[in-house]
């Protein structure tokens, strides 16, 4: 009953209230809890970050131990969850398995969570933060045709995720700590960003009280797309694209402005900030500098630097408010720290994950009801059945 309003995308429409995370497109502000994305990137560490949004409040130092050496404790992943992995073939999208082996945790952890315990929701949230992190580095493991690494234990999260990447089956690894920093800036800035797609996703999927896993592999499946998520890998390959083709930036401008052209500018645009997006400031700064302190010379750093400059010149792109976003310079980090294009949206999967986890975890405390949104119908009037046949 009552009027229905039409409101494709949801350009103008509100789906919930929240009080995970503030973001001013127009002033290009975005924080987490009350704290600027500025701030945490600069002095916060990923779990942290990740601590704040799901529990609300900066964890002390003995919450903290406890929030690591949980999701230590949940850090193995049933064996037979590598029969799922070794029945994908080697070319699959990371993003992909990824989505399906989340799912299939739920076959190993089949009891629904009671969110009303504190303790079990403490648990399936460590769980989660462990196993997928987990099996994200799984899937790119698989698509080189390596063994499987499991979690190290004297290890802090992001340096487990690199040696989960990259350790050799035998011998020592010491991932270098330029790296383990960026990569750490690199997750706190993906961790949350109120009611994205993946994220409506997530709290969608959960409001019929599906499980956290089944939740978040649906979010994963949101993300994967190259309006979303995608983005981060159509950025790099359009600017490789570009490379190959001797760099004429203009040309690739020119096809992103012909409306006959499906062309998009990847990495340009938001629906939500109009001015800057914040978090593509810091990482432009942060690609630099990695670059600059590991010595990699990268001439798609120049192309993108020259087509940004190019676009932020252009009638176009600045009449439409157009600006690069998060996506546009993270790959060209990623791929300093030798981590392969197709595993680009995975990691901002692992990135965005406590943010989903929050997310989530809000929806069912506040006790939404399921989300089921209404339509105007504009098929047939009834007809008279007469078969075709
Ligand atoms: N290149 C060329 N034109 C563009 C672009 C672009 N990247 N983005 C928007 N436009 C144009 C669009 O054609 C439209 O023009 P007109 O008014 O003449 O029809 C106008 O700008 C408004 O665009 P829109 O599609 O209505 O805006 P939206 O809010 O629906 O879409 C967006 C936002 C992010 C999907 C879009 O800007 C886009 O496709 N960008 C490229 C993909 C990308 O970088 N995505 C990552 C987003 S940030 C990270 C994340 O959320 O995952």
């Amino acid at each position: 009953t009552g009027v229905i309003t039409i409101d494709p995308g949801y350009k103008n429409s509100g789906s919930c209230t929240s009080e995970i995370t503030f973001l001013d497109g127009e002033e290009g502000i975005l924080r987490y809890r009350g704290y600027s994305i500025e701030d945490l990137a600069e002095k916060a560490s990923f779990l942290e970050v990740s601590y704040l949004l799901i529990f609300g409040e900066l964890p002390t130092a003995a919450q903290l131990e406890d929030f690591e050496n949980n999701i230590r404790k949940h850090s193995l992943v049933n064996e037979e969850m590598k029969n799922i992995i070794d029945g994908f073939p080697k070319t699959a999208h990371p993003m992909g398995v990824l989505s399906a082996l989340t799912s299939a945790l739920t076959a190993f952890n089949p009891k629904a969570v009671n969110v009303d315990n504190e303790k079990e929701m403490y648990e399936a949230i460590c769980k989660t933060m462990a196993k997928f992190l987990v099996i994200a580095t799984w899937t790119y493991r698989k698509s080189m045709g390596y063994p499987l690494n499991y979690y190290d234990n004297t290890k802090g999260y992001v340096e487990s995720f690199m040696q989960l990447m990259f350790k050799l089956p035998t011998g020592p690894y010491a991932a270098n700590p330029v790296i383990v920093n960026a990569l750490d800036k690199l997750f706190i800035l993906h961790a949350d960003h109120e009611q994205n797609c993946s994220t409506s996703t997530v709290r969608m999927v959960g409001s019929s009280h599906a499980g956290l896993f089944a939740s978040v592999s649906a979010g994963v499946s949101a993300l994967w797309g190259p309006l979303h998520g995608g983005a981060n890998q159509a950025v790099l390959e359009m600017l490789e694209e570009i490379n190959k083709d001797g760099g004429d930036t203009d040309k690739f401008l020119a096809k992103a402005k012909d409306k006959n052209d499906s062309f998009r500018l990847m990495g340009f645009g938001h629906r939500v900030y109009k001015n800057f997006d914040p978090r593509a400031k810091i990482i432009k700064k942060a690609a630099t500098e990695v670059l600059e302190t590991l010595g990699v010379e990268d001439p798609i750093l120049d192309i993108a630097r020259k087509l940004e400059k190019a676009a932020l010149e252009d009638e176009y792109f600045k009449s439409r408010n157009l600006y690069p976003n998060v996506d546009f310079y993270s790959g060209i980090i990623y791929r300093a720290l030798g981590i392969p294009t197709d595993m680009f949206t995975v990691m901002f999967a692992i990135g965005r994950l406590p943010g989903w986890i929050a997310q989530w975890k809000e929806m069912r405390e506040n006790k939404e009801p399921i989300g089921r949104p209404r339509q105007i119908y504009t098929g047939h009037p009834l007809r008279e059945f007469k078969s075709n046949k």
